[in-house]
């Protein structure tokens, strides 16, 4: 039998494949599992529940037969390369991100990028139906995916389906610009569970479906009406949950590599390498203009500027690595990036001192948590970002219990890390205190600070954040039953 033959009790569908393509030493080509902690929380569920895994490979006109990597199966969907442009870099990353990320950057809004939305949604929603066993479970993921739950519903009622945004769910007032809002609100009601960042993500949700479909909701739940979405079943309504489950990190594992030596050793060297100034910051994010990385910038200029930050003494290391480098916001926001650090450095470098250490470079984990242990205060200053899990990685890395984290209240990560330096990022004035504050902290308030930070990301772990939002699943699916049953 084929892997495609196969049915699966558990399929998780995503805009990409937990895998990155390799070329083996003796020039052939494998995958490796990506370093991102949805597929580590969903391994061990994939593997004990005989999963399979829907993702596009990344790269366009890639056509691959079903394989198993690791135990998992993934099943490798195809977009051509005029769908790249259309549902990726256009409908998902130049309409959606910046509208659910509050419009920082314009929205563009163009009917033939949703039909190639639908029609991709459309694809991954049938390849679900054929791999999904009967009664059984599919998770969809994230914004680029929002009509398969509906679809999905529409052709196997049978399934009990899943459906978590990764990213924030916009307000009311932003939400409505969209032509396609009711269709998008129709897509996620497919689901059984909709799960979001922040419980605010939820509200804003629960008041689009209030207001578009005047459908009643109460706490978590949501009663949608079958007669008005043609479900043919014995029972009047069905009902949705949507509500917060915050996502984490494999905590322990960043941890774990904390006390790597050989990590430690690499921390020690970055700092030489730097010159051992006194005080290093850190951003790393992918080059987006959700991310407020201009802010930080303009906020550690005007300290340099002001004298209240030393430049022979202070370095800001900024990785930012390459993302969606064909939409023109993210061309445009590397421009200014790369303008601004060019000033900050021309103006306040000397030979051999560079006060902004800039790099446009992907990372692996190793080199990340050396990174997070050579820093002594962590910049996380998005203007608007559903978690953030680099405020996470940071504090779970610190296993020397030191190291001062700002944090955006505008990322989901600060309705747990209350601990943390918390900033409104569009505050030049707070962002350059919050700054100040951390260099001159001492150092019992910010190990008691790290202490409080690192019991809740430690606690906290993508593991029980994968286990809460499949035990809700199984009870909606249950009660659902009961219901059906009644
Ligand atoms: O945060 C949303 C998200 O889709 C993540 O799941 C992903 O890691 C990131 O954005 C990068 O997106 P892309 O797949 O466009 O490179």
């Amino acid at each position: 039998m084929t892997l495609e033959a196969e049915s699966y009790d558990f399929v998780v569908v995503a805009n990409r494949l937990p895998v990155d393509s390799v070329t083996e030493p003796d020039g052939t080509q494998g995958w490796k599992l990506s370093p991102g902690g949805l597929v580590t929380a969903l391994e061990p569920v994939m593997r004990s529940a005989d999963g399979a895994w829907i993702g596009w490979p990344g790269a366009p006109d890639t056509h691959i037969d079903p394989f198993e990597h690791d135990g998992i199966t993934m099943v490798p969907v195809a977009l051509d390369e005029t769908e790249v442009e259309r549902y990726y870099e256009g409908f998902s990353n130049d309409t959606l991100w910046p509208l659910y990320h509050d419009v920082i950057a314009q929205p563009s809004y163009h009917r033939e990028w949703w039909d190639a939305y639908v029609s991709v949604n459309r694809r991954f929603a049938e390849r679900a139906a054929a791999l999904a066993s009967h009664g059984g479970v599919v998770w969809v993921h994230d914004y680029q995916l929002q009509l398969v739950p509906g679809m999905l519903r529409e052709s196997r009622p049978d399934l009990t389906i899943g459906f978590f945004n990764h990213i924030p769910f916009p307000a009311y007032g932003l939400y409505s610009q969209l032509p396609w809002r009711r269709q998008i609100l129709a897509g996620l009601l497919g689901a059984d569970v909709i799960g979001f960042q922040r419980t605010a993500d939820a509200g804003n949700f629960q008041r689009a479906v209030r207001r578009l479909f005047g459908y009643e909701t109460k706490g978590s739940s949501i009663r949608v009406p079958l007669e008005e979405t043609g479900e043919r079943r014995p029972e009047k309504s069905r009902t949705v949950v949507a509500r917060a489950f915050p996502i984490s990190i494999d905590s322990a594992s960043f941890a774990e590599l904390a006390q790597d030596p050989d990590v430690i050793e690499r921390a020690r060297q970055i700092r030489e390498d730097l010159g051992n100034p006194k005080t290093v910051l850190f951003g790393v994010d992918r080059l987006d203009y959700t991310k407020g990385i201009r802010h930080r910038l303009k906020a550690f200029a005007e300290l340099l500027q002001d004298g209240r930050l030393d430049a022979e003494e202070t370095t800001l290391i900024q990785v930012a690595s390459p993302s969606r480098e064909r939409v023109a916001a993210y061309m445009e926001l590397r421009d200014d990036i790369e303008l601004t650090v060019g000033r900050i450095n021309g103006d306040y470098g000397s030979i051999g001192r560079a006060p902004v250490h800039y790099l446009h470079h992907g990372y692996p984990r190793e080199e990340m948590v050396a990174l997070y242990l050579a820093a002594d205060v962590m910049l996380v200053t998005a203007l608007r970002d559903g978690m953030n899990l680099v405020a996470k990685e940071y504090v779970a890395s610190r296993i020397d219990g030191d190291g001062v984290l700002i944090l955006s209240e505008f990322a989901g990560a600060s309705d747990d890390l209350r601990q943390a330096l918390l900033i409104n990022p569009h505050d030049i004035q707070g962002v350059k205190e919050a700054i100040m504050t951390a260099v001159d902290m001492d150092p019992r308030e910010r190990k008691r600070r790290m202490r409080a930070l690192r019991r809740r990301v430690l606690e906290n772990d993508v593991a029980k954040w994968s286990k809460t939002f499949l035990d809700e699943l199984r009870r909606a699916s249950h009660a659902d039953a009961g219901k059906a049953a009644a």
